[in-house]
């Protein structure tokens, strides 16, 4: 007898096996016993026939708790009425572990008693199909660089620089001096880049983000794109085309998570034909004008309802380029032709889910960056490292950051970001 998991199930069918599993819930009649279980593979069902297993297993069957552990043995069967598609015909039962009084029960709980719950929460079907959904990401990303030969770089996440501006930084102290938690890495990118030509990160970044929304964590992961001799019209073709493989990539691998969370894949399919539309800031802010917000004026940041509004004038992920040079940071290359404008594009995801990409095109002028560096209020001493690349055979450059819990938001088509992270950190909580 193989012990297995239940996710092999189509190589096992017909097969006695033994499965390690946990009681997530149960009903039963006088003659036959419905064992909901997991494996953490997967959600499966598991049947006890009172007339064809000794008395007592039916009995254990019958009286499991819920989260008990356990070893069942008996055979891979077919199920086409489930989701999932296969069964166990349960001959055996061996309890592991008992478990009394399991707080998550199958009734409804509200979100804060979740939250003090999440490494129980975890456990449940809609989080688990939703970390099903971020690994698939996660594994397509290094896939996609990979293949288009980008080199993974990992920044530090101490740092003594503030990309991103100074507001929502978190100041630590680093023996007698100050440092920060990264809010990007990717000054150190363009670092890598002119070492390396295409580069990505992917880490934990940190912003202590004061704004309680569906869409703000204060820890997330980001993958950090940097690309050595191009501009931002290629690196947007990148972009698109890493995004619709993310998308290919969870349609192709996570039918089943998809199925769970009732995401609608006919939808999900329209977001991976390229290319995606681009509207500039100026006609986005018309657009919006047109249709009645007067709460917002050229040079104005884009609040949710004005880019869910944007969103929904399009049915694919949308990129809005070159906004304002005086709400975006100072690394930003100039317009050619505008005083008032940066290179730069936010690719907003439709739906309402919001700014899934930030980025754009670097400013390569050694003058220009000192000068925005001296007028953001930042220690030109502490950049001058980062000026120095402008020094050394400086060549055109560009990149871009995607959030990944935003993008796993998105796809999934969940509510909120939290539930898009393992145990997120969000503005008063940092437990469990
Ligand atoms: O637009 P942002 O701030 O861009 C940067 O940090 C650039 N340095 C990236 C680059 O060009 N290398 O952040 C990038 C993305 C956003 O589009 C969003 O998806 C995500 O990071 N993000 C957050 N996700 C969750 N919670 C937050 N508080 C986030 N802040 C940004
Ligand atoms: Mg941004």
């Amino acid at each position: 007898m193989e012990q297995i998991q239940i996710i092999d199930s189509k190589k096992h069918v017909g097969e006695i096996v033994t499965i390690g599993a946990w009681v997530a819930n149960k009903r039963s009649s006088g003659k036959i016993a419905f064992l909901q279980l997991r494996d953490g593979t997967a959600f499966f069902q598991g049947v006890v026939v009172k007339s064809e297993v000794p008395e007592e297993v039916f009995q254990m069957a019958k009286n499991l708790s819920q989260e008990t552990s356990i070893l069942v043995t008996g055979e891979i069967r077919e199920d086409s009425r489930s989701k999932f598609g296969y069964e166990i015909g349960i001959t055996n039962i061996e309890v592991v572990s008992e478990s009394h009084d399991y707080p998550i029960t199958p009734k409804e709980h509200g979100t804060d008693f979740l939250m003090d719950h999440r490494h129980l929460w975890l456990r449940s079907s809609r989080q688990h199909a939703v970390m099903q959904i971020r690994n698939e990401i996660i594994r397509a990303t290094y896939e996609f660089f990979n293949n288009n030969q980008f080199v993974k770089i990992d920044p530090p996440i101490l740092t003594g620089s503030a990309p991103e501006g100074t507001t929502d930084l978190f100041e630590t102290n680093y023996f007698d001096q100050k440092a920060y938690l990264s809010q990007s890495g990717q000054l150190y990118m363009e670092a890598a880049a002119m070492a390396f030509g295409k580069v990505f990160s992917f880490g934990p970044t940190f912003r202590a983000e004061k704004s309680k929304t569906r869409r703000h964590l204060i820890e997330f992961w980001m993958i950090e794109p940097e690309m050595a001799f191009t501009h931002q019209e290629e690196s947007l073709e990148v972009q698109e085309q890493y995004v619709a493989f993310l998308v290919q990539s969870v349609l192709d691998n996570c039918e089943y998570a998809l199925d769970v969370l009732e995401r609608d894949k006919e939808v999900l399919k329209t977001y991976t034909k390229l290319p995606f539309p681009r509207i500039t800031y100026d006609d986005a802010i018309e657009l919006l004008k047109k249709n009645g917000f007067d709460d917002i004026e050229w040079g104005d940041d884009f609040g949710s309802p004005h880019e869910t509004f944007i969103a929904n004038s399009f049915e694919q992920p949308v990129f809005i380029l070159n906004y304002p040079k005086a709400i975006k940071p100072f690394y930003m290359k100039p317009h050619p032709t505008r005083e008032d404008v940066v290179i730069c594009a936010d690719m907003i995801a439709p739906e309402g889910y919001g700014e899934i990409i930030g980025g754009s095109e670097r400013a390569t002028d050694y003058d220009f960056l000192l000068e925005q560096i001296k007028s953001h209020g930042l220690d030109e001493k502490e950049y001058s490292w980062y000026l120095d690349l402008r020094k050394y055979g400086s060549v055109p450059h560009s990149g871009f950051g995607l959030g990944l819990e935003r993008t796993v938001t998105w796809i999934s088509g969940i509510d909120h970001v939290r539930e898009a992270i393992p145990f997120p950190r969000l503005l008063n909580r940092i437990y469990p």
